[in-house]
């Protein structure tokens, strides 16, 4: 059966992104209405990579739509340390779950999984390509702070070339009108060039920049990232990259004053703990955000797994 999967955001129209940010949004201000959502379902989450936010605020996500929760956060622990395959593991969980998020550290894993699902399968990030609900949970932040996803000058920093979150937020952004980005890295961390092919035929503007320092004043939102250690050949090349880029209350002087501070976290050092007490620093909010924002995706796919059913029962 064809199930509706969440493996790409631009997968789904941009009126189904705009659909689940307000009952996200919905959820976030009423929540009690929906304590039995998902009651007598099952959300598996499948972690092949480490995570807190991800995995915790699908499980909590889950939980406080009054459905139940199995899974693995350590693949050593279940029988992929036997040899299993992730099609064969796919299939199996897909047949106790209702719905199944899946962490994979491999490009594509969540697309490959959703072959061979019996469910609904959520990309909870597969290595360095996508992370579609860290997407979702940006964007209803940004709703939420700054009232719009349009007209906004959003300056991206740290590490361009890896990041998931990075990739998924431009590729969700440049669907909304007039926005443009400010690309702040090191040459050897920069934006890949198929994600400038995506704003330049999605018109686009952006600008490549080294200094933090030089963009901040023009910035309406900053999205810092962690420099990702696990994705570098060697330890050498790491320590090149660590370090370059410190958010600090110096650097903020500069700043609007209703920019909106956001990074997916972890944080590492990239942001001074003393932003930690600036009204513009929002990551923390953003973090709490992913739980209504995964809770209003796991409603709006299992209703869609329910209507795919009621049609296959028909036909
Ligand atoms: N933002 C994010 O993906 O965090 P985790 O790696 O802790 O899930």
């Amino acid at each position: 059966m064809a199930y509706e999967h969440l493996i790409d955001l631009n997968d789904l129209s941009v009126s189904k992104w705009n659909e689940i940010i307000s009952l996200a949004l919905k959820i976030k201000k009423n929540e009690s209405v929906y304590s039995e959502a998902c009651k007598n379902k099952i959300l598996a989450t499948l972690f092949y990579e480490p995570s807190t936010r991800t995995q915790m605020s699908f499980q909590t996500a889950m939980l406080r739509l009054g459905g139940q929760i199995i899974g693995f956060d350590n693949p050593q622990n279940s029988s992929v340390s036997k040899g299993e395959n992730l099609t064969d593991t796919i299939r199996i969980v897909s047949g106790y779950a209702d719905i199944l998020a899946m962490r994979h550290p491999l490009e594509g894993a969540a697309k490959a999984a959703a072959l061979y699902a019996e469910c609904p399968v959520i990309n909870a990030g597969d290595g360095g390509h996508l992370h579609p609900t860290q997407t979702l949970t940006d964007l209803v932040t940004l709703q939420s702070e700054k009232g719009s996803l349009s007209g906004l000058t959003v300056g991206l920093c740290g590490d361009l070339k890896y990041g998931r979150t990075v990739h998924s937020l431009i590729k969700a952004l440049s669907m909304y009108p007039d926005n443009r980005f400010i690309l702040i890295s090191t040459k050897e961390l920069s934006i890949p060039q198929y994600i400038k092919d995506w704003m330049n035929s999605h018109n686009c503007p952006y600008r490549e920049c080294y200094s933090l320092a030089e963009a901040i004043p023009e910035l309406d939102v900053l999205y810092m990232t962690r420099i990702q250690k696990e994705r570098f050949a060697s330890e050498e090349e790491y320590r090149q990259q660590k370090n370059v880029y410190i958010l600090d209350m110096q650097k903020l002087f500069s700043a609007k004053q209703d920019l909106c501070i956001l990074h997916p976290l972890p944080r590492v050092d990239e942001i001074d703990l003393n932003v930690d007490k600036d009204p513009r620093a929002m990551y923390f909010k953003q973090a709490v955000n992913g739980v209504y924002a995964r809770m209003a995706l796991i409603i709006t796919l299992l209703n869609a797994r329910e209507q795919t059913s009621l049609l296959s029962h028909h036909n």
